[in-house]
């Protein structure tokens, strides 16, 4: 008898508020810097394809010229123009980075920086909230006092942690007396870190979704652009098995490439970050994306530029 296939699971819910998303998430992290009619039209399209949680940052915009909290303020402004698309989704934020200090995770700063969130946002509660990074001055405890409050006070459904280690996580969950509902680490075919540094194991013991920020490795994995020699010698080796598994499944290298982070039981929600409605689209398609045991190996042996023993 054949191997069965691997594939990702369809449907998650969030924690103990139950609320009910999709297998891949769309990301803000690009958003600002669009009108408000080009902006729905993402959120929209995204939605549509079953991207229903939606993820943005309180420091989304520094890049662009709405600065820090434009993507919040512009997806406020899309909630807007047409209120029921905040129930149509599972919203997500973060804080705790400020520019140039960098960290803050004191009880009195997240207190204010979810606050400017809610506002910006024009919402009246956060379905996920994550620390962006973890702050090495504030108190385990400290930070726990803040998400428990914020919690309480019904600003926040769930709670959950971005950039942090493994013992990171463990320290703040020992404050807590609800679960983390998730970890947030850059996770991709090209930088596979959390397979080995403990994230995605912790995400299965403690029950934490694994959300994987810049899946598509920034676009590396698609555009192929990059100086470094050694990295493109990986690039091209972990392309080329991506591109066996499109062809098989009959979708785009992009697709496979979030397929390869979904398939792995510590529930991956891959974040798209393409600014482009059709993009957008495409990459949907990773939810029905099959491989095989063997073709997700040999896609982890490409990456290292070795083989496991
Ligand atoms: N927690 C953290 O510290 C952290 C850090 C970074 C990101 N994030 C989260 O992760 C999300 C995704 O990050 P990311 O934007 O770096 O993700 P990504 O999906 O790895 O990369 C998106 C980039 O790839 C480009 N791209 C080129 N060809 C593409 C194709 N065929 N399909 C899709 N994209 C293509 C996009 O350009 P076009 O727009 O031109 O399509 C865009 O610039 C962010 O929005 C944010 O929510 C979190």
């Amino acid at each position: 008898m054949s191997e069965p296939l691997l594939h990702a699971r369809q449907k998650y819910t969030l924690g103990q508020s139950g609320l009910a998303f999709g297998p891949v998430a769309y990301g803000c992290w690009r958003f600002a810097g669009s009108d408000v009619s080009a902006a729905k039209e993402k959120i929209e399209v995204a939605l549509s394809c079953g991207m229903t949680l939606i993820d943005t940052a309180d420091i989304y915009g520094l890049d662009s010229p709405a600065g820090f909290g434009g993507a919040e303020e512009l997806l406020g402004q899309v909630f807007k123009a047409q209120p029921s698309l905040r129930y149509d989704m599972v919203l997500a934020s973060k804080g705790g980075i400020i520019p140039g200090v960098p960290y803050n995770s004191t009880k009195a700063y997240l207190m204010r920086a979810c606050e400017a969130s809610l506002k910006r946002l024009r919402t009246d509660t956060i379905d996920l909230y994550q620390i962006h990074r973890p702050d090495m001055l504030a108190p385990f405890e400290e930070v726990a006092d803040a998400l428990a409050t914020l919690r309480a006070q019904g600003k926040i459904r769930e709670a959950g942690v971005s950039n942090y280690s493994a013992s990171q996580f463990r320290a703040l969950q020992a404050h807590l007396d609800f679960p983390l509902a998730s970890h947030q680490p850059e996770f991709s075919a090209l930088e596979l870190t959390p397979l080995f540094d403990g994230v995605l194991d912790q995400c299965q013991e403690a029950g934490a979704f694994a959300l994987a920020w810049s899946p598509l490795a920034g676009g590396l994995l698609i555009n192929g652009q990059t100086d470094d020699p050694a990295k493109a010698k990986r690039l091209y080796a972990v392309s080329a098995v991506l591109d066996e598994i499109a062809a098989a499944n009959s979708v785009s290298r992009a697709a496979a490439a979030l397929a390869f982070t979904m398939v792995h039981p510590a529930r991956v929600i891959p974040i798209v970050g393409t600014q482009t409605p059709a993009r957008i689209k495409d990459t949907a398609a990773a939810a029905r994306v099959k491989m095989s045991r063997a073709d997700w190996y040999r896609v982890v042996e490409a990456s290292m530029g070795e083989h496991l023993p």
